[in-house]
């Protein structure tokens, strides 16, 4: 793998859309790791940021000015009883994959998760795609089910492997409610874990 290059770890912002859009995009338009098929609109983009930034954590990974990667935590499903449970999504640019920025992401996303009380975090992953696989195990995440020819797109039937990593740990649902959105954690707490992600990339070096 190549040197780890200098960067930092953040909350995204709405000015990151379009960065975000072009980090996405030829995952929509050329590939099925994402089973989106239209192409957002980088207002679209921002609307689902904020959306997202209400309850949970969406990062970028910025190496000077560039956006080169983005991460973020969302509804795994409706019903109040999975409030405990959040899907994850993670994308890196196709240059500047393999230099440990997916796993600064992920360091400072499952920290402020656990930090907010959150149990389950499921990756779904459309196969083949070995380097998620091999990320989301490098997390602890153990496969849980393979949903065979679960979704169609570019003229073929997709299997898709849910993972699950269980937060050891938490506390009970009774005594401490259900996850602390990301907008009431303490500032601290979030700031915590992105110096800690930054200094995993910088000390890299
Ligand atoms: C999967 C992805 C997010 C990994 O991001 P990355 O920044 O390249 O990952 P890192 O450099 O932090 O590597 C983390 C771990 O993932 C694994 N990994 C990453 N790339 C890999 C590859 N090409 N092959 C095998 N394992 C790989 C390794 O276990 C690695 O740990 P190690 O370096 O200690 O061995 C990136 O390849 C990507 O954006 N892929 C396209 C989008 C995607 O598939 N997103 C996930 C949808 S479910």
């Amino acid at each position: 793998m190549t040197k780890k290059p200098r960067g930092a770890i953040r909350l995204a912002q709405a000015p990151d859309a379009q960065a975000i859009l072009d980090i996405y995009a030829p995952y929509i338009t050329d590939t099925a790791i994402t089973f989106v098929s239209t192409l957002p609109t980088v207002e679209e983009i921002q609307k689902t940021m904020v959306d997202i930034k209400k309850r949970y954590p969406y990062l970028v990974c910025t190496i000077g000015d560039e956006v080169v990667g983005f991460a973020y935590a969302n509804r795994a499903r409706p019903h109040e009883a999975y409030r405990w449970n959040a899907e994850l999504s993670v994308y890196i640019d196709a240059g500047y994959q393999g230099r440990g920025i997916a796993t600064a992401l992920y360091t400072a996303l499952f920290q402020i998760l656990k930090a907010q009380g959150f149990c389950n975090l499921y990756a779904v992953i459309t196969l083949p795609n070995d380097p998620s696989i091999a990320l989301h195990k490098h997390f602890g995440f153990k496969e849980l089910a393979t949903h065979r020819a679960d979704g169609y797109k570019m003229g073929a039937w997709r299997d898709v492997l849910w993972m699950l990593y269980r937060v050891e740990g938490v506390a009970s649902p009774e005594v401490h409610g259900p996850p602390t959105p990301l907008s009431k954690l303490r500032p601290n707490e979030i700031e915590t874990a992105l110096s800690m992600a930054t200094a995993l990339l910088s000390g890299a070096q």
